[in-house]
């Protein structure tokens, strides 16, 4: 009797997504057009974009991805020239014309080529030529800072893709204004298990023993809505203690919507921590390749006074979230390849990885039909 119980039981935890789909390139392929594709993804930050000419680019996959500022309007394309398929924009964030640095096609915010050296000796386009030879062009939405881009034509608007998440980003845009941090990593991981690793705190307290293990409690509340999940949990007192002396002497401006700590995974691939109401981190997991992610990352602080000591917390801030983030890329690293020996079962999540379940649900629908 006990025993049919428990074999019900683990069957009854099994995740949706087989082993082999975290190594598989054909996989990664399919994810590509069924999840990452019609889903709204983070490309950049408005205070990048705030000027004539501003720019950021975003690679997903094989897309490489332009938002480009046209006289104050924001617009997305492809960042594939239509002449002879040269990238665009080729730094991550800069302000320059949307102009191909190949042969100098040069594009309007209709990503016309309103601009093509010698073109009546070399190709006699006409107007209809031009607008037929457009950039494909790309839904675009902001929330607070943060810039989506929506690669298909059709599917539901920015604040129906978030749910709750919407008013989260735009609550947490308007108490941390103070970027200071803006960087990318690269880890040995398949962007699913990177994902995985950031909703759940059930490995904190082995893998971030001696880091955020010692400031954050594992009684962790888990709420979702649509396809995202947050946890919100407690800080532990050395780490309040902290927050407190910090913010006096920097005139801290804290959330009191997320006192403590706060965590939102956004499908399908944006990860957001949220400290003392103070600290942000946002970050997107992009796939470049099938065992490989970059994770982009900015931290942002509350409002604060700008005075000197604001230094000292960013450094340490700074080599806080380095041991963490080195501490995940290494456990990272070694589950990935324990990944490749494991068949083709689906992972077993217990309560307290009950995101990873919620995500794999999420995915599931969006790969439905599809068997690579
Ligand atoms: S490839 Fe872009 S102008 Fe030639
Ligand atoms: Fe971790």
């Amino acid at each position: 009797m006990d025993d049919a119980a428990s074999v019900t039981t683990y069957q009854s935890r099994l995740g949706q997504i087989p082993a082999d789909y975290y190594w598989r390139p054909d996989v990664l392929a399919a994810e590509i057009a069924h999840v990452f594709k019609p889903s709204w993804l983070c490309v950049g930050f408005a205070e990048d974009l705030a000027n004539d000419r501003d720019f950021v680019t975003a690679q997903i996959g094989p897309h490489s991805i332009v938002v480009q500022n046209f006289g104050g309007e924001l617009r997305a394309f492809r960042n594939v020239c239509s002449h002879r398929f040269s990238k665009i924009q080729c730094a991550k964030s800069g302000n320059r014309v949307l102009q191909c640095p190949y042969h100098g096609w040069t594009y309007d915010e209709g990503g016309r080529p309103i601009g093509v050296p010698l073109n009546k000796q070399s190709f006699g386009l006409n107007e209809a030529d031009k607008s037929a030879l457009a950039l494909q062009s790309y839904a675009l939405e902001t929330v607070g800072h943060f810039v989506f881009v929506r690669m298909t034509n059709d599917g539901p608007d920015l604040r129906t893709f978030l749910g709750s998440f919407y008013d989260d980003l735009q609550h947490i845009s308007e108490v941390c204004p103070d970027r200071f941090e803006s960087e990318s990593y690269d880890w040995a991981a398949n962007w699913k298990l990177g994902m995985d690793n950031a909703a759940e705190g059930y490995h904190v307290p082995l893998v971030h023993a001696d880091s955020f293990g010692l400031i954050l409690s594992i009684d962790l509340q888990i709420s979702t809505d649509a396809d995202h999940s947050r946890y919100v949990g407690k800080l532990k007192e050395r780490s309040l203690k902290w927050w407190a002396n910090v913010g006096k002497s920097i005139k801290l401006q804290p959330s009191t919507v997320y006192p403590e700590y706060g965590n939102f995974l956004i499908f399908p691939n944006i990860v957001v921590t949220f400290s003392a109401g103070s600290f942000l981190t946002f970050q997107t997991f992009d796939p470049i390749g099938p065992e490989a992610l970059r994770i982009n990352s900015t931290s942002w602080l509350a409002r604060n006074n700008g005075r000197a000591a604001r230094g000292l917390v960013i450094d340490s801030l700074k080599t806080f979230s380095a041991q963490v983030r080195n501490e995940d890329a290494a456990i990272c690293a070694v589950a990935q390849a324990g990944t490749r020996e494991a068949g083709i079962r689906a992972p077993l999540l217990g309560e307290l990885e009950g995101r990873i379940a919620h995500f794999q649900k999420a995915y599931a629908r969006y790969m439905d039909g599809v068997t690579p």
